[in-house]
């Protein structure tokens, strides 16, 4: 994994819009979190997009996850956020972003559904993860099978106690959701995990520094042979090596891309 550290979540943001740019090109498939944390990185890839700096054209988009029972104008359906947030935003066809049919009466049906189209468009390239209080990437929950493909997940009460704020009253939070699997993130081509805040920052040392477990789900980009993590300095507080993190960025080989992969 590579950890980078940075002042601000502004600077959290620049650096993620930096590493999702490298992978624009037609036929790039990309997997969206959705959540508060990539918020400041869509500002970011929309505003460059504006400017004429980069372009979604050619692209298709994987939502990591969709509510069950939420329809997909529902203001806080991912289906409706992912849009409302980011996507019309830029020049994407929006026929190419995808969510999993949280409505259909057969859920796992439609998880497996999502699982094959993923698939089918030839995996996703990038994958931008936030991560749960909890340790969860997308709704992976503690316990989760780390070669979990898309499936029905059940959500923590932790989850929805802190998704409440999105909507009228904890009452209001769905209790289930379809989400991409830990195996489904693993097949990705480069996982990007962003995480700003103090809240985040146990999560963050489970993550990093902790052992791989299905308790801190996230602990599974430690699997991963292409993951990045970006924290600011408040979720970075509890990382032991963050010096030898600050290091290896700054001794980065002039060889290696921000993909991960060497530069051609
Ligand atoms: C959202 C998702 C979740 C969030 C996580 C952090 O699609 O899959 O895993 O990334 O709950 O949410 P925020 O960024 O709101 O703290």
């Amino acid at each position: 994994m590579e950890i980078l550290i940075r002042r601000s979540p502004e600077e959290v943001a620049t650096t993620a819009a930096d590493i999702i740019s490298t992978h624009l090109k037609p036929g790039a498939v990309l997997g969206l979190a959705t959540g508060s944390t990539p918020l400041a990185t869509y500002q970011e890839l929309i505003r460059r997009t504006k400017e004429g700096e980069i372009s979604f054209a050619g692209t298709t988009a994987f939502c990591l996850d969709e509510y069950i029972g939420l329809p997909p104008e529902h203001d806080q359906s991912y289906h409706y956020v992912i849009r409302n947030e980011f996507t019309k935003h830029i020049d994407i066809n929006d026929a190419y972003v995808h969510s999993p049919d949280g409505m259909n009466p057969r859920p796992w049906e439609a998880a497996e559904q999502y699982e094959k189209a993923i698939v089918s468009a030839g995996g996703i390239d990038i994958q931008l993860l936030g991560i749960g209080t909890n340790g969860h990437v997308g709704f992976n929950e503690p316990a989760t099978s780390l070669r979990s493909l898309t499936r029905v997940e059940t959500l923590h009460s932790q989850t929805v106690s802190d998704n409440s704020r999105f909507f009228d009253s904890v009452d209001d939070v769905p209790r289930y959701a379809i989400t991409q699997g830990l195996g489904t993130i693993l097949r990705s081509g480069q996982a990007l995990l962003i995480a700003t805040g103090k809240g985040k920052a146990q999560a963050i040392a489970s993550l990093v520094e902790g052992p791989v477990t299905s308790q801190c789900p996230a602990s599974v980009l430690q699997l991963h042979n292409n993951a990045t993590v970006i924290v600011d300095e408040d979720a970075a507080f509890l990382l032991k090596e963050s010096d030898y993190y600050r290091h290896v960025e700054e001794a980065r080989p002039d060889w290696k891309g921000l993909d991960g992969r060497p530069k051609l």
